[in-house]
């Protein structure tokens, strides 16, 4: 029977009850309003139910809703990695007195080269593949090309980082990007020396890390800085004990740096020799790559949702 039709049912036998006793009308009366008033609810949600069905397929049918269309799951967002580990870096720095500032992207073959010691016919500029622009200017090759405007903004005393995304026109492979993230710093004042560098190096690459990170030194070569070193990191892969990436040798890598050479001093307005400086640039994108355990730069750029989403 149709549930309209057993609500009426139900009706009409409440109004028969006048002739049963009192007790049993009162019993009888309360049964059949519990089963009256449970009929109501289960038509109230069945004519409900059939609105929408009607709704729904009015929708579909004429084509108002494209029934086609994934789900929308509920995804929560979050930060590429390369500018999570940039916040850590920077944090790491701010603590410790560091400025921070963010350079351009083009810049003056000045800022890029000539302020850093790199003249026109230096080897050097052969090592950095670079984007020119018509009118003369380029993308920056490397941080290092904020220097100059740093020394002439702060100097003769600042500490200072300051995170960039970098060009070179290279061929990319697992390893290589024409565009890449590093982190330039600079700490120049009375006295300062190899050894600041060491801690500042040490502290951040152990807070990045969440354990204790031995740094190193090995003479290397930049024009910008004398003398000038290759720093490395003890293998946050295997602590330092010799495994496939340090190559068993327990040191990774991990950036250029040195002491400001006198001329890069004396460029930006600061007396060489009153003053004394540490530079050093190392590529944010590899620090992710450590970070994160990940073995293919090109990954980063990619915009590939499913490399994104699976970095914790
Ligand atoms: N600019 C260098 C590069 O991109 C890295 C570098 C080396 C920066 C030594 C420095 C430095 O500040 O002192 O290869």
């Amino acid at each position: 029977m149709e549930l309209i039709n057993e609500i009426k049912e139900l009706k009409l036998q409440l109004r028969n009850l006048k002739d049963l006793s009192p007790e049993e009308r009162s019993k009888e009366g309360q049964r059949l309003n519990v089963l009256v008033r449970e009929k109501e609810e289960q038509l109230r949600k069945q004519e409900q139910e059939q609105k929408m069905a009607e709704i729904n397929s009015r929708l579909v049918n004429d084509e108002l809703i494209d029934i086609t269309i994934p789900d929308l799951k509920k995804r929560v967002g979050h930060l590429h990695p390369v500018t999570r580990v940039q916040l850590e870096v920077e944090a790491v720095f701010a603590d410790m007195g560091f400025i921070i500032e963010e350079g351009n992207e083009i810049v003056t073959e000045f800022e890029n080269f000539d302020s850093l010691n790199v003249s026109e016919n230096h080897p050097a500029r052969d090592m950095h593949d670079t984007f020119w622009l018509s009118d003369g200017r380029i993308l920056k090759t490397h941080t290092s090309a904020k220097q100059n405007e740093m020394l002439k903004k702060y100097g003769p005393e600042f500490r200072a980082i300051f995170p960039g995304r970098c060009f070179r026109n290279e061929a990319i492979d697992a390893t290589h990007e024409n565009t890449f993230f590093q982190v330039e710093g600079m700490m120049v004042g009375k006295d300062v020396s190899i050894a600041n560098l060491v801690y500042f190096m040490k502290s951040m690459l152990s807070a990045v890390f969440g354990k204790d990170i031995k740094v190193r030194l090995r003479p290397g070569y930049f024009p910008f800085t004398e003398p000038s070193f290759e720093l490395d990191a003890s293998c946050i892969f295997c602590d330092a004990k010799g495994c496939g990436i340090c190559k068993k040798s327990g040191w990774i890598e991990f950036c250029g740096c040195g002491m400001i050479h006198p001329s890069v001093l004396e460029m930006g307005g600061v007396s060489s020799t009153k003053y004394t400086g540490f530079a050093f640039g190392f590529g944010l994108t590899r620090l992710a790559m450590m970070k994160y355990g990940i073995n293919e730069i090109r990954h980063f750029n990619s915009g590939n949702l499913e490399f994104l989403r699976s970095i914790k």
